[in-house]
């Protein structure tokens, strides 16, 4: 069974459930856990996090229409926000016929941050790190002799002086596989086991020992021919095109750009238990990493009214530790991907970032993002306003029919409704 379902949207949560678990083979116990009777206590978030009183419940969705890499996926997607998982489903619908999302990975390496400070000799004690450069990969690889059974481990470092705002100090990167890890705890062990060696080699102190999230050798990239949303239409095209060049010309448009792309990466990272903040802050960090922040995506047309997508950030996501494997949903979600290595998880997260953004720029540069997000919108705001059952579906109709997505509006209509 494909993914490409059209009107999968109007199907009821538990239909929508059923189709998912028969495409990916959820068992019955799976499907509890997704619907959230299952699987996750006050006891489980105990053990999670610290002083815990509870937990909150988000969205899980899942997006239609993907194809990456030869394969038919529903995407489950965490987020809050209506118009998401709508929009990715959207994108990819255009995707489809055309051959879906192609993506490809740099490699699990993650940069682990050694910072040596009070140094007489800033560049012979750089010269020194090189000469011992054995010697501390070494050390750095007897922390996880797991991850060297993997295949993974410290495979090389790199040295630069940095001058700060009082003195010149020594970063050394290690480099590191993480494989199919994150890697956070393992570089930061490393890390940590490593500093007194290096303070002996280069006689400084060692202040910082952790990792970067600037994780720019752990790059997915994802491409994609989408079909024209627009037709024939020359002057829409160039409409998309410019918004596209727009962002990437201006750090104002691009953060808001690049905003509507984690939309969707943050929303798979997520529902996958990896860490967002992570994800995120290593995103934006790359778009700007020739000195001034710019777009993740890019835009060519192509032959026969199409537009060529391309995406290309850092994804430090993994399927082992953390929440990946403690959180139920989480582990029921990368099942329903059917992934088995980081590197198919983090080019699915890339394919839906490009999807994300193609959906909100074809919007953005035809009728505007207010009436497809304010559609999806308007029974939050119904809601907010106090519309209780079969109400909500009535004011609903009247806010899309109307245009009227003000909330003042939406209550006086309530009232209208309830005088009725
Ligand atoms: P539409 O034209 O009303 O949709 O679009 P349609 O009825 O023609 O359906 C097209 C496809 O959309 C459907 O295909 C579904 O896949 C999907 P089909 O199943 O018919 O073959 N779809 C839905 N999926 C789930 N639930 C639904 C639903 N409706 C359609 N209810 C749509 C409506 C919202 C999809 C469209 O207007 C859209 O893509 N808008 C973009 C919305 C968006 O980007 N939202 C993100 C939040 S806004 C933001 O924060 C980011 C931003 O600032 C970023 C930036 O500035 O770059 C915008």
């Amino acid at each position: 069974m494909g993914t490409r379902f059209k009107g999968f949207y109007r199907l009821s949560p538990e239909e929508r459930l059923d189709n998912v678990a028969e495409h990916s083979g959820l068992s019955g116990e799976e499907k509890a856990i997704i619907r959230g009777e299952k699987g996750f206590s006050v006891q489980t978030a105990d053990q999670m996090v610290e002083n815990v009183i509870g937990y909150m419940p988000i969205p899980l969705g899942v997006a239609a229409n993907f194809k990456v890499d030869g394969r038919d996926i529903f995407v489950p997607m965490a987020t809050e926000e209506p118009s998401v998982i709508a929009a990715a489903s959207n994108a990819a619908r255009l995707a489809y016929d055309t051959g879906g999302f192609t993506t490809s990975f740099s490699g699990p390496i993650m940069i682990g941050q050694v910072h040596v400070t009070q140094l007489s000799h800033p560049y012979a004690a750089m010269a020194k790190i090189y000469e011992n450069k054995e010697a501390i990969l070494n050390k750095c690889n007897q922390q996880d002799p797991t991850l060297i059974s993997l295949g993974g481990g410290a495979l090389d470092l790199e040295v630069r002086v940095v001058k700060t705002l009082s003195e010149k100090v020594l970063v050394i990167h290690l480099f590191v596989d993480t494989r199919d890890a994150m890697g956070a705890n393992a570089v930061n062990t490393m890390n940590e086991a490593v500093a007194p060696l290096i303070e002996k080699i280069t006689g400084g102190k060692v202040v910082l020992r952790i990792l970067s999230n600037l994780a720019d050798k752990r790059i997915a990239r994802a491409r994609a021919v989408f079909e024209s949303p627009f037709g024939n239409d020359k002057e829409m095209l160039h409409r998309f095109i410019s918004a596209y060049e727009l962002a990437a010309a201006d750090p104002y448009r691009a953060a808001t750009h690049n905003k509507g792309i984690m939309n969707g990466v943050s929303a798979v990272v997520l529902a996958t238990g990896n860490d967002t903040r992570a994800v995120e802050a290593g995103a934006h960090a790359y778009a700007a990493r020739f000195g001034r922040y710019t777009t993740l995506t890019h835009y060519e047309l192509g032959e026969n009214r199409t537009i060529i997508g391309t995406i290309e950030l850092p994804l430090a996501v993994g399927l082992v530790g953390g929440a990946t494997k403690s959180h139920p949903v989480a582990r029921t979600a990368i099942k329903m991907l059917g992934v088995k290595t980081s590197r198919e998880l983090a080019g699915i997260i890339a394919a839906v970032g490009l999807a994300q953004n193609f959906a909100a720029l074809r919007a953005l540069a035809s009728e505007g993002i207010q009436k497809g997000h304010m559609k999806l919108h308007a029974k939050n705001m119904a809601i907010q306003a106090g519309a209780k059952g079969h109400e909500i579906g009535r004011v609903v109709e009247w806010v899309v029919k109307e245009g009227r997505f003000r909330f003042d509006d939406i209550k006086r209509y309530l009232e209208k409704i309830r005088e009725e």
